[in-house]
């Protein structure tokens, strides 16, 4: 088989399909099955990316309890993990009645351009030249200027590198409502050329910076003593403890973090890669550290707080084209984007905290094998009424396998009959 597929992407869905059935040896079945769409059509689909030949469907759950800056909200997500939906509406529900209070920086994104052999005085040229900057940047962008949008500054920075020193020059744009990756890059590519007279220096990359330390979201809640204990509390501060000195936990701890945010990344269309690069890079900044933060405050109630870089949108990119995006944005009753990004910290705060309670308590498996067992259950051949009984008995007997489950469902069909 090779995979150089000249002129692929100028056959339809359909034809793609049918390539890729044959060269894959696909079933009838296996074909229908990547074929098939949910509300999102294949020619919206193939109107996204390229060379599309079907959709892929995730379960959306509604995360329950959440109350953000005192209003009661339902939260969409979007994931493939057992317990995650479940973890954040728990999490919640402990917070109750207060729930969570959240904030948020200006929609400020970074652009970044890179510029090579710059002479000296560049920076002092770059900065003279900032209205002048500006006023190019903007003169692409008047919607997002009219909207009180469009590049507000700029920042110059130098360091060295391998290939010598580079000048980078930052553009801060207010990017409104939108993730603003558009409006960024082209801010950027139409200054290049500017600044190139301007400074004879060569410009190399012209690109947004995911690693959007002016677009931040905070979040914070509490959880009293009363509701989930002292002895909770204490080994809630122990494993964030260890997070705060070993890496190798951290990047569970942020892990737990993200699988919230990124559920609701994907559930409003949002970009969930870039939340990702910039909740990572911004826990890096000095040295890797959690997102979140726990203390006891003087009641000895445990304190979560969460900061965290949002670059999320409500307009433009796959929230357009994506119906689901529309109707999670709906659900979740929000106008702005700032709205998006703290409901997001707080699903990702209260999924910190779910993991942490769950695994200083029982650990995350008793959760995930209720689920897992359901499964198991299915794959035996148990209807929906048989199974939660099937699933009840393999989880007292810590016995979980599709032979157990038959030999369970096999006992209960013969009592039957
Ligand atoms: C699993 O998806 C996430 C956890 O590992 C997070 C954590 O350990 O804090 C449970």
């Amino acid at each position: 088989m090779k995979s150089d597929l000249s002129g692929f992407y100028e056959l339809t869905v359909e034809e793609r399909l049918n390539k890729i059935k044959k060269m894959c040896s696909l079933t009838n079945e296996e074909t229908e099955a990547i074929g098939k769409t949910g509300c999102l059509s294949l020619i919206s689909s193939d109107r996204m990316i390229e060379n599309v030949i079907g959709t892929l469907e995730l379960p959306i759950g509604i995360a329950t309890n959440f109350i953000v800056n005192g209003r009661d909200v339902l939260i969409p997500m979007a994931i493939e993990e057992p317990s995650v939906v479940a973890g954040a509406s728990n999490a919640a529900k402990l917070t109750r009645p207060t729930g969570f209070t959240a904030k948020s920086t200006e929609p400020l994104m970074i652009g970044q351009i890179q510029l090579m052999d710059a002479p000296p005085g560049t920076k002092e040229k770059i900065y003279a030249a900032k209205d002048k900057i500006i006023n190019i940047a903007n003169g692409k962008d008047s919607t997002l200027v009219k909207l009180g949008g469009g590049m507000k500054n700029l920042e110059v920075r130098e360091l060295p590198s391998p290939r010598g020193k580079i000048t980078i020059v930052h553009i801060i744009v207010n990017v409104q409502d939108a993730m603003g990756a558009n409006a960024v890059n082209t801010m950027c590519e139409c200054i290049a050329p500017f600044l190139e007279e301007l400074t004879g220096a060569r410009a190399v990359l012209k690109i947004i910076s995911n690693l959007a330390i002016y677009h931040l979201a905070k979040a914070e809640a509490i959880w009293k003593k009363e509701v989930i204990g002292e002895d909770i509390i204490e080994r809630i501060l122990d494993a964030y403890a260890l997070a705060q000195v070993d890496p190798f936990r951290c990047a569970t701890h942020n892990k737990g973090i993200m699988n919230g945010v990124d559920a609701v990344m994907i559930v409003t269309g949002n970009d969930f890669r870039a939340a990702e690069a910039g909740a990572h890079a911004f826990a890096s900044i000095n040295g890797y550290k959690p997102l979140t933060s726990y203390t006891k405050n003087n009641n000895g109630d445990l304190v979560g707080k969460i900061e965290i870089p949002m670059g999320v949108g409500i307009v433009g990119g796959a929230i357009n084209s994506n119906p689901i995006a529309k109707i999670a944005l709906k659900i979740l009753g929000i106008k702005h984007a700032n709205e998006l990004g703290e409901i997001a910290a707080c699903v990702g705060l209260a999924n910190n905290f779910a993991a942490l309670r769950a695994i200083v308590k029982e650990g995350i498996q008793r959760g995930h094998m209720k689920l897992h067992a359901n499964n198991i259950a299915l794959a035996a051949g148990a209807n929906h009424e048989e199974a939660p009984k099937v699933t009840q008995e393999m989880l007292k007997e810590n016995k979980i396998s599709v032979a157990y489950a038959s030999e369970i469902l096999n006992k209960l069909r013969s009592k039957k009959n």
